[in-house]
């Protein structure tokens, strides 16, 4: 299967689906028609089939799709048959929030430890993971096999901090800091910007607000 050249609109809809199979597997449901997996996602089920077709299609005619069988393909897709051992740097509010989140664990991503420049927080442990100083951070990365390095740090410190991982044999940055990362090609990065999200529910909103405006226009005033 050549994943190369799939575009990034159906990767995007691939941790949807996955999420959605999920839940039908636990459910017990074996089997799932792209009518129905359509009516449930609120995707088009020929926008179902065109996505599945980059992947071989993965469905039967007159049977529909097996749902777990779709669903560790597309796990397989999205490199979710491996383990990813991840550490932190930066053991604060929104790091320990996302340590403490155990259904990382699920989809196969490990905390192994954080790193702060904190001296108050070394030793201490989040959820089982201790807190080490950042300038053990390159040895700690080549001594455990580490794969992910969440950044959780303000902006001012992100792009040194990045250098230093450039150096070291990981992956990937998943990157909560507001700033962009200068890495090698080697290393993939995905920013997360939740007030992106926020401020995109705030738009829908406003339009949601000034379409009903439209449809129900105020009643005039009439003065006495
Ligand atoms: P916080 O102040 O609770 O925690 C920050 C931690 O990072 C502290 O423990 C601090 O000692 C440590 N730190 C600071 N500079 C460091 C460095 N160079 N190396 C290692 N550790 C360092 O802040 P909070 O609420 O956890 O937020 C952390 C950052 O994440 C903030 O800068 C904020 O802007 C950003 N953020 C991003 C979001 C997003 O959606 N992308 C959402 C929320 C926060």
């Amino acid at each position: 299967m050549d994943i190369k050249n799939i575009s990034q609109a159906v990767i995007g809809r691939l941790p949807r689906y996955y999420r959605y199979l999920g839940e039908l597997k636990d459910e017990g449901v074996e089997r799932i028609s792209s009518q129905e997996l359509s009516k449930e996602m609120h995707v088009t089920a020929s926008q179902i089939r065109q996505d599945f077709n980059h992947f071989g299609g993965f469905g039967q005619q007159g049977y529909g799709y097996n749902t777990e069988y779709l669903y560790n393909e597309i796990g397989k897709i999205l490199g979710l048959d491996q383990k990813h051992n991840m550490i932190l740097v930066g053991a604060g509010n929104l790091g320990s929030a996302l340590v403490r989140y155990m259904n990382f664990r699920n989809r196969g991503f490990f905390f192994k430890a954080a790193f702060d420049i904190n001296e108050a927080l070394y030793g201490k442990q989040i959820a089982g993971i201790t807190v080490y100083p950042l300038d053990s951070i390159a040895d700690y990365i080549r001594e455990n096999e580490i794969d992910i390095a969440v950044l959780t740090i303000p902006k001012a410190g992100a792009v040194k901090i990045a250098e230093v991982l450039s150096t070291c044999p990981i992956k990937a940055i998943w990157n909560f800091a507001h700033t962009d990362l200068e890495l090698p090609e080697r290393i993939q990065v995905e920013n997360v910007h939740l007030s992106d999200s926020l401020m995109r529910l705030s738009y829908e909103i406003r339009r949601y607000e000034e379409e009903s405006s439209v449809k129900t226009p105020k009643k005039p005033t009439h003065r006495k």
